[in-house]
């Protein structure tokens, strides 16, 4: 540590000259990388994956991070090698893939995307950082961005969904959640921006795979939520695997410096994805490993996830001068200002008690039933919902009693042993009788079907929980068919034989295809992989001790082929409108005319089987007319549109009321509607309260023919509603 108080105070005396406007950190970055070697600016670049066996890299100043280690003492291992052993005594950063909840599991990012709630969406950021940070993680890679208009494709469970609205103000929620009030508190970590950018748009839903988006669907569509996250200070960004026409993310100088830093003047620290660099020679943009760190780095990527390509060849790159100094000063810049953020140069060790204190704590795992609650969405109830009289039921299916499962994709640190699944939770509800029907959700073995619908038979209703098993969504899982696995649509229909009430709640990691489901239950809840608590959240739900509030964050298909599907869309010259022919009623020998002459499917028609933003209730929520304050409006003006909602029914219950917008003309066709605004209100029954939303006439802005962010003049119309398919538009003019 001797070294580096040495580099300080001479930070202090650089300050003391006075050398124009830096901050201390600036003035610190500053003092420590005019003492190190190309070397030790190399080194800081690299990011390896493990534990206590790097601590040899880190005493040589040869790893500037490491990922996908947990355990303090690990931590601590290479920290000491790093801090006391390397000639400057920089400490690393140790990093994780905290992305729904640490030891305490939230519902997975589209199960939380599904609250519409950015306070508990914040609120479990927060709780994750304050469990992380006291195992030695300070950097997580989450929030993820990635728009996602095909549920085909394996990650939609890691983000937010298909709405840039909703998915900025839910990864500003995290970023601000993570990293808290200062960087430097003990119980805050760095934020990661991901995938930058266009990943979820990959051809197929087939996760890695080419997307094709155009500079304007960039800007309008994809880009939203990575500004506004960058503008709530997310210290760093990560870069997509995917090639966007022909150029890939980590070697794309338009996107890492043009619109990063030029544009957006974001000054955090780019890191690839785990050998992303490496894969541009898959991509055949790179000749050799030699080759894409050149690239990656002159394209403003400042460190590199396990490639080994810039540790290998950056000094010789220099040499060669194919990569500059000043190139490589600026990342390890970016590099020593996130540490001396994080407060890593003052307290680079973690306490090793400190997880037990926080792991797990009470208020943690209330707040991730919460979480859990309010992200479930019913879909459907014909009034079975909730089991308010039920005595005995019988529970059944693969996901009723599955911990591990319930936790979801990328839960590496949830321990299972602390899940409380439905079946636990149910049991202290009801008499129940168990009969697991399946073992997993891939199981194809119906044997015991026959004890299942005789267990029905003696219930007075039956709740089957099927779904996906956590490793079928996630990185690399992409599916071509989107019905539930194995024989568990089979498994519902064998208890619908029964003739009792059928209650249907799928835990998964994506919106599946269960319209052959619904017809064959009286309700049917969707749990998007709810977590450490889902058991009792769901148990309240069935109940009728909570009343759910969910919305869908992406669009339910009727079949995979509708792929991609998604709310806003534009209109096409030909719009669907009812009157298209279908598939069953096509005459024989139907003459070579067009059926429909429109864009639509002869099999399954054009609409989705549930649109975004949908949700029921237990009760029923009433929506009065829209009334717009002025409906001539200057650009610099303010939109205000108010009206009642009421509660119909007979529980107290909240709405997640959301404003859309169409911008009826421009000069490039613009979406049907937009989500610009949505708020829960909590309604006792019976009440009525007026709510009123606010959008600045500038946040109709959109990037135009001409390239140009701008607001242009003309008709509009606006829908307040529980869902994007719902009410009726109210017109204004912008002048
Ligand atoms: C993975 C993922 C990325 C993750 C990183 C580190 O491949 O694409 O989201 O943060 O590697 O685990």
């Amino acid at each position: 540590m001797k070294t580096i108080r040495f580099i300080l105070s001479a930070a202090v005396l650089i300050s003391a000259i006075g050398c124009g406007a830096q901050s201390e950190t600036d003035r610190k970055v500053e003092a420590l990388l005019s003492q190190m070697s190309l070397q030790e600016k190399i080194g800081q670049m690299n990011q390896l994956s493990g534990g206590a066996w790097l601590k040899d890299e880190a005493a040589a100043g040869n790893v500037g991070s490491i990922l996908n280690c947990s355990d303090p003492k690990e931590i601590n291992i290479v920290q000491k090698a790093a801090v006391e052993e390397s000639r400057l005594g920089i400490p690393i950063i140790a990093s994780r893939d905290v992305i729904h909840g640490f030891h305490t599991i939230f519902p997975i990012p589209l199960g939380q995307a599904a609250t519409f709630n950015p306070a508990i969406v914040e609120k479990g950021a927060r709780i994750a950082a304050i469990e992380a940070t006291a195992s030695g993680v300070r950097w997580t890679f989450s929030p993820m961005l990635d728009i996602a208009r095909d549920p085909r494709w394996g990650r939609v469970a890691e983000g937010s969904g298909e709405d840039p609205y909703l998915d900025a103000v839910m990864g500003v929620a995290m970023v601000k959640g993570y990293q808290g009030d200062n960087l430097s508190d003990p119980t805050s970590m760095a934020a990661c921006i991901k995938h930058f950018v266009g990943y979820g748009a990959a051809e197929g839903g087939r996760d890695y795979n080419t997307t094709m988006i155009s500079e304007r669907s960039l800007r309008n569509t994809y880009f939203p939520a990575f500004k506004a996250t960058a503008e709530a200070g997310a210290a760093t960004l990560m870069t997509s695997f995917n090639e966007i026409d022909g150029v890939p993310s980590t070697g794309n100088k338009w996107l890492l410096k043009d619109i990063l830093r030029d544009e957006w003047g974001w000054d955090g620290m780019v890191v690839t994805d785990w050998n992303s660099a490496g894969e541009m020679i898959a991509h055949g943009f790179s000749r050799d490993l030699k080759h894409t760190a050149e690239q990656a780095i002159n394209a403003g990527v400042d460190m590199d996830m396990m490639s080994y390509g810039f540790i290998q060849y950056v000094e010789e790159l220099v040499k060669e001068g194919k990569v500059s100094e000043k190139e490589i000063d600026r990342a390890v810049r970016n590099i020593l200002k996130l540490k001396f953020e994080l407060g890593l140069f003052e307290n680079p060790y973690v306490d090793e008690t400190a997880s037990a204190k926080v792991d797990y704590a009470p208020e943690h795992l209330e707040a991730a039933k919460q979480c859990a609650v309010e992200s479930a969405v019913l879909l459907k109830n014909n009034g079975v919902l909730p089991l308010s009289a039920a005595r005995t039921i019988l529970v059944t299916g693969p996901l009723a009693d599955a911990p591990y499962e319930q936790m979801g994709t990328w839960a590496f640190d949830g321990q299972k042993e602390h899940t409380i699944t439905p079946l636990d939770a149910l049991r202290e509800e009801y008499n129940v009788i168990w009969e697991p029907g399946l073992a997993y959700s891939r199981d194809k073995n119906t044997k015991d079907f026959a004890r299942v619908r005789n267990a029905a038979s003696r219930a007075d209703a039956a709740v089957v929980f099927v779904g996906e098993e956590a490793i079928l969504s996630g990185e690399a899982h992409s599916l071509s068919n989107l019905n539930l696995q194995g024989a568990q649509s089979e498994l519902i229909a064998e208890v619908a034989k029964a003739g009792k009430p059928v209650v249907v709640v799928v835990i998964a990691g994506r919106p599946l295809t269960i319209e052959r489901d619904l017809a064959n239950c009286d309700a049917m809840l969707y749990s998007f992989h709810p977590g450490t608590m889902g058991g009792p959240a769901l148990a309240d739900l069935i109940k009728g001790k909570a009343v759910p509030s969910g919305k869908l964050p992406m669009t339910f298909l009727r079949d995979a082929g509708q792929a991609p599907f998604y709310y806003n869309h534009n209109n096409s010259g030909r719009p669907c409108n009812g009157t298209e022919t279908l598939l069953n009623d096509i005459p024989i020998a139907a003459g070579q005319t067009s059926l429909g002459c429109t864009s639509y499917y002869l099999d399954t028609g054009y609409g989705p089987l549930f649109p975004f933003g949908y949700g029921l209730s237990y009760t029923e929520f009433e929506y009065g007319k829209p009334v717009i304050e002025n409906a001539e409006l200057e650009r610099d003006g303010v939109l205000r549109v108010s009206l009642d909602l009421k509660n119909k029914g007979k529980y107290e219950a909240t709405e997640v009321a959301q404003l859309y917008v169409q911008d009826c003309v421009g000069s490039v066709v613009r979406p049907v509607k937009e989500l610009k605004r949505f708020e829960r209100i909590t309604l006792a029954p019976g009440e009525t309260k007026t709510i009123t939303f606010e959008l600045p006439v500038a946040e109709l802005a959109f990037w135009n023919f001409d390239m140009e962010y701008v607001v242009e003049p003309g008709d509009f119309r606006l829908w307040v509603a529980g869902d994007s398919a719902s009410g009726e538009p109210v017109g204004f003019v912008v002048k």
